[in-house]
């Protein structure tokens, strides 16, 4: 008998280089659990332009994003990859989200305060309404299940809420999806100030680590990590330093925290940092190959692409058509 699988949505915006942060907090759990659903993986190229982009480095950074999906292990027998401004329902289910979600709930999500904040004057209306087109692209395709880091769960919450608002309005026309956050890696920390999460557009390049750095920059990036006082390694909240080193450790072995302190008794900060460092060099030195190797076969990446659009496309116009009937437009 044939059973039908259920669905698995996650994206990540190709703005700037991917971090160890997008790789640890959400696209090495996609791997892992890819067979167990049918997925669909994106590239958000909608939501990059939400702050301004280089029109050149965007499509570049598209590019790298989803070959870096393959590179990692996305398997196309289980998954769907494409990118998002490919598939025109993820806009057109937007608006008729944004008719549904309220200013009260947008104006709450801390993301939208941060990034806004430092915007000045100058807000784009995407920025404030992006938990909208976020909500779609998981609504579209009736996801149960979808992998993210920690920052992405208020989004997520949002968008549940979303999604019963108008089942209870209108009859069951979504699928009301669960979050899915790892116990370790949710949330990896900036290097240079482990009080911050570790982000594409950290201010200080030192702060992260991205998937196409070389051995030595990685290298100098961890030898450079800001630690805590003291000497002793412990998996602690009031070293948050130590903690964002166990934890990468952790995210990567499958190890335990707590198994890792332990290995570390009697032993320097500074072994902590080396060893993490080429822990790190290790897992992504199999990936840039892999991943310049996508790249250079553009024409067969932008084959797997447009497939890939494809039949997102029609996953989603079938959610589409069902929303669009259910509020009464005319069918065409
Ligand atoms: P984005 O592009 O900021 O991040 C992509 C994914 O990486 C996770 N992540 C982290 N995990 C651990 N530690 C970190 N320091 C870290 N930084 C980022 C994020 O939680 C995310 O899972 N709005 C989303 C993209 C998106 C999306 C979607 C995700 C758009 N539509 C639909 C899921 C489903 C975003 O900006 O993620």
């Amino acid at each position: 008998m044939k059973t039908t699988k259920k669905i698995m949505v996650s994206g990540i915006q190709p703005t700037h280089k991917l971090t160890l942060g997008n790789y640890l907090g959400a696209l090495k759990n996609w791997v892992k659990l890819q067979e167990e659903y049918q997925c669909y993986f994106f590239a958000v190229d909608l939501h990059a332009i939400t702050t301004r982009q280089d029109p050149k480095e965007l499509g570049n950074n598209t590019l790298f994003a989803l070959a870096t999906y393959l590179a990692s292990g996305i398997d196309l027998n289980h998954a769907t990859i494409f990118v998002q401004s490919h598939v025109r329902q993820h806009t057109e289910l937007a608006w008729v989200l944004n008719c549904f979600t309220y200013m009260g709930e947008l104006g709450r999500m801390t993301q939208y305060k941060d990034k806004s904040s430092r915007a000045g004057e100058t807000i784009p209306v995407g920025l404030f309404t992006y938990p909208a087109l976020m909500a779609s692209d998981i609504l579209l395709y009736q996801a149960d299940l979808v992998p993210v880091g920690a920052d992405q769960k208020q989004h997520l919450e949002l968008t549940r809420d979303i999604a019963i608002r108008i089942n209870n309005l209108y009859g069951p026309l979504f699928q009301v999806p669960e979050p899915y956050i790892p116990k370790i890696g949710a949330r990896i920390m900036d290097l240079q100030n482990p009080e911050d999460k570790m982000s594409k557009s950290s201010s200080n390049e030192m702060g992260a680590i991205y998937l196409n750095d070389s051995p030595k920059e990685i290298e100098k990036k961890f030898k450079k990590a800001v630690t805590d006082s003291g000497s002793e390694i412990t998996y602690s909240p009031d070293k948050p330093g130590i903690k964002n080193l166990i934890d990468i450790q952790s995210a990567i072995t499958g190890k335990t925290p707590e198994e890792l302190v332990l290995s570390y008794q009697g032993k320097m900060y500074g072994h902590l940092k080396i060893d993490t460092a080429n822990l790190v060099t290790e897992e992504l030195k199999p990936l840039q190959e892999k991943t310049q190797t996508y790249l250079k076969d553009k024409a067969e990446l932008q084959n797997i692409l447009r497939k890939g659009a494809e039949k997102a496309a029609e996953k989603a116009e079938t959610t589409l058509r069902k929303v669009y009937s259910a509020v009464g437009f005319v069918p065409y």
